[in-house]
């Protein structure tokens, strides 16, 4: 499809030119001292997140449902830090490993597990030829790099108002056996903050993939983001899958690095009880234990899925006004999380 600069005219092109010389122009003379790293909390926000670090001090028992917090074990997470992720992301904990700071770590080892070892006992990745990835566009950039990075060809899929363009996602994932995943972020997706719908939802349930090592990569980032009222609602894709009678087809993926610090926070991964084998078993290789200290930290901050929903609370009162244009005096800081969609909301992330 051309774009909107492909089908101008010579002419057209100079006024374009023209206008869009005189904005940068403007901008420039705003004065402006913006930070416009992506999906990055401003100083207000993360404050919010400093009381944490009083929650745990020497006297603290380092103790959590008899595994200790203080020394090796546990190696899919502490059991208090499982059961909050598993209320996050609405699922079972016994099928949840709580590891790492960074979710954005946890799927890179994923791509490179199936990559070098094989999915459900079928050859790894690296030795299959071809194989390509599924990218809704725009997304997001870091999820693209990781396939890349292993010289998987990353296949752009239009995103439509409600999520991926799912006829186009059906065509290729159920045809195209090199198709052996797909990266999806299903609620405020970046960099649009299009949420799925119970539609697109059931029909990446209803998936049969010619790939018996397809997965779908759900990276539920901003799962418990809300910006107005109750927020943007998305089905449960584990809900979905059983109501298909599918399994074995989704790693889901979260962290509190939007909740409380970025790459200091808590990440995890579910996925069915086989995938989650398989994960246990690459994590196994890969990490003595994770970070409980910070696990117990969060538990005890957050508490549970009420706890976390009233921190955010607190966090989308530190927000930009309705439509407010940054000025120098209220960007001189890294300023509110800023997207397309709803502009004026702190926690709606930004990305470049
Ligand atoms: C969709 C999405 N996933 C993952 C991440 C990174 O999360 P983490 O810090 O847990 O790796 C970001 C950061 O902006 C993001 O926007």
């Amino acid at each position: 499809m051309p774009t909107a600069y492909e089908l101008m005219s010579d002419q057209e092109l100079e006024q374009e030119i023209t206008r869009l010389e005189a904005e940068a122009e403007h901008l420039r003379s705003l004065g402006l001292k913006l930070d416009m790293a992506r999906g990055k909390p401003s100083p207000e926000q993360t404050a919010l997140s400093h009381p944490m670090l009083d929650v745990l001090n020497s006297s603290t028992e380092m103790d959590d449902q008899g595994v200790a917090v203080d020394n090796y074990g546990a190696p899919d997470g502490l059991p208090s830090a499982r059961a909050l992720a598993a209320q996050i992301l609405g699922v079972d904990p016994k099928n949840v490993i709580v590891n790492g700071s960074s979710s954005l770590n946890l799927m890179h080892d994923l791509v490179c597990n199936a990559y070098t070892h094989g999915i459900g006992g079928n050859k790894p990745w690296s030795q299959q030829g071809k194989v390509k990835f599924l990218c809704p566009a725009p997304g997001y950039d870091r999820h693209f790099k990781v396939t890349a990075h292993y010289g998987i060809e990353n296949v752009p899929v239009p995103m439509l108002e409600d999520g991926p363009d799912m006829a186009v996602v059906k065509r290729l994932v159920e045809n195209d056996p090199a198709v052996k995943g797909i990266w999806c972020v299903p609620k405020y997706a970046n960099p649009t903050g299009i949420t799925y719908s119970d539609d697109v939802v059931r029909k990446f349930a209803a998936l049969t993939p010619a790939a018996p090592d397809f997965r779908i990569f759900w990276d539920n980032a901003y799962v418990v983001h809300t910006f107005e009222g109750e927020g943007d609602h998305l089905l449960n894709i584990f809900d979905a899958l059983a109501e298909a009678g599918k399994s074995d087809m989704v790693y889901e993926f979260g962290s509190t690095a939007k909740v409380t610090f970025p790459s200091s926070g808590i990440a995890f991964v579910t996925a069915s009880s086989a995938d989650m084998a398989e994960i246990r078993a690459a994590f196994s290789v890969m990490r003595v234990s994770p970070e409980k200290v910070s696990q117990l930290a969060h538990v005890r901050f957050l508490k549970d899925l009420d706890g976390i929903k009233a921190h955010m609370e607190k966090s989308t009162g530190s927000t930009v006004p309705p439509g407010a244009t940054p000025t120098a005096a209220t960007s001189s800081r890294s300023t509110a999380l800023r997207a397309p969609r709803r502009p004026s909301l702190a926690w709606r992330p930004s990305w470049a």
